[in-house]
């Protein structure tokens, strides 16, 4: 939006020298003030649909309110009372935490409003939340969430993250969301991304058109352009694993983890060792920076730790958008087609050239 008003209204023609002078200087800095909001540039990329109608602009719009909500309490937290457990337990057996809970909520809430979604997948409900009322009934979309992702570092000022996924719904508009609309592979994703809570709050995501990056100007309360057509680098020097799980990693990924540790001038090993434990900021760290995130099958989690519909899915839709490689070590993410909504699977995700590698020491390539 170029943010301007007429320099020729007689208004300003008819004021005082110093007057005119201070609205001109005024004009002449905003002039150079331009910047695209998130709901400018959804409606402006709608056309990249050729049977959009909008609905899906109007979905995107209602999950950007709730990520604003969100972002309030987080920021406030310590000062109200956000912090700690809620006493609940989620589907995983997890301890659900307060922001867990109202993260879900005002995402549900959101996306009920927008009449576009006919129904969520979340991490913080066992079963699907399908929309009984007439308008939601009618919504074209489904939509998968972890709302609140890396929750145990909520109580510490740590970067947490909400990741997103949605689909077109397969059963017919009008009726009851379907199990077979909620359990379709990550290839159909129509849109998915992320929202970090950072030290700025940033939204990323795709509808299949490059990934593109909003950070949160909380002045004017809008999502604004920040980082267009991001691509990740092909190959990077961080590595991102729980490394408190060693022993327990499958040989491949051990001698991997190894292999970042050797002194190579030629491919800047040794690697660094970033790990914050949340996933949406490992993976934007090392979406700009070059970098691999590992979270494999271990012998404590034979499936893995992370969830394929509302954590892998997404973030796999990005990795790949711009440029980089997400698989399970044997298969894209993307084509595996989930059988329950809280599904685990290994994850191995970023830049091209380091997943390869990994894949190299798995013996797997692909
Ligand atoms: P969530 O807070 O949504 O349950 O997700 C936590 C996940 C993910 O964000 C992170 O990458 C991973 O758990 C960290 O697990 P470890 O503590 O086992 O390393
Ligand atoms: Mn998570
Ligand atoms: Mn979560």
């Amino acid at each position: 939006m170029l943010v301007s008003y007429n320099i020729r209204n007689p208004y300003i023609y008819s004021c005082k020298a110093r007057t005119k002078k201070r609205i001109i200087n005024n004009y002449n800095r905003m002039k150079s003030y331009s910047f695209t909001t998130l709901n400018e540039f959804i409606v402006a990329r709608q056309k990249e649909f050729p049977y959009a109608k909008g609905e899906l602009s109007s979905l995107l719009h209602h999950m950007s309110i709730a990520a604003k909500m969100v972002n309030k309490k987080v920021n406030k937290a310590g000062l109200v009372d956000v912090l700690g457990e809620s006493g609940d337990v989620n589907v995983q057996g997890e301890d659900q935490k307060i922001l867990d809970v109202f993260a879900d909520e005002q995402f549900i809430a959101a996306l009920k409003a927008s009449g576009e979604c006919c129904g969520l997948v979340t991490e913080e409900n066992k079963e699907q939340v399908v929309f009984y009322d007439e308008m939601a009934r009618d919504g074209k979309y489904i939509f998968c969430m972890d709302p609140l992702d890396g929750s145990s570092n909520i109580d510490v000022n740590v970067s947490i993250g909400t990741i997103f996924s949605i689909y077109r719904r397969l059963s017919d508009r009008g009726s009851k969301a379907v199990m077979d609309d909620f359990l379709q592979p990550g290839t159909e994703q129509v849109a998915a991304g992320y929202i970090i809570y950072g030290s700025s709050t940033v939204l990323v995501f795709t509808t299949g058109h490059g990934v593109n990056g909003f950070t949160l100007d909380p002045s004017i309360g809008e999502f604004c352009l920040s980082h267009s057509n991001i691509k990740t680098p092909e190959n990077g020097t961080l590595y991102s694993i729980n490394e408190g799980n060693y022993l327990r990693f499958p040989d491949g990924v051990k001698q991997y983890i190894k292999y970042c540790q050797v002194m190579d001038e030629k491919s800047n090993r040794p690697y660094s060792s970033r790990y914050i434990g949340s996933l949406v900021a490992d993976f934007h760290r090392n979406l700009f920076k070059g970098g691999i995130f590992i979270y494999p099958e271990t012998e404590k989690d034979p499936h893995g730790k992370l969830r394929l519909v509302y954590e892998c899915n997404p973030i796999a839709y990005i990795a790949e958008q711009a440029g980089g490689k997400a698989t399970n070590g044997k298969q894209r993410i993307l084509e595996i087609k989930p059988d329950s909504f809280h599904q685990r699977t290994p994850f191995y995700t970023g830049s091209r050239m380091m997943v390869k590698k990994v894949e190299e020491f798995l013996d797997l390539k692909l």
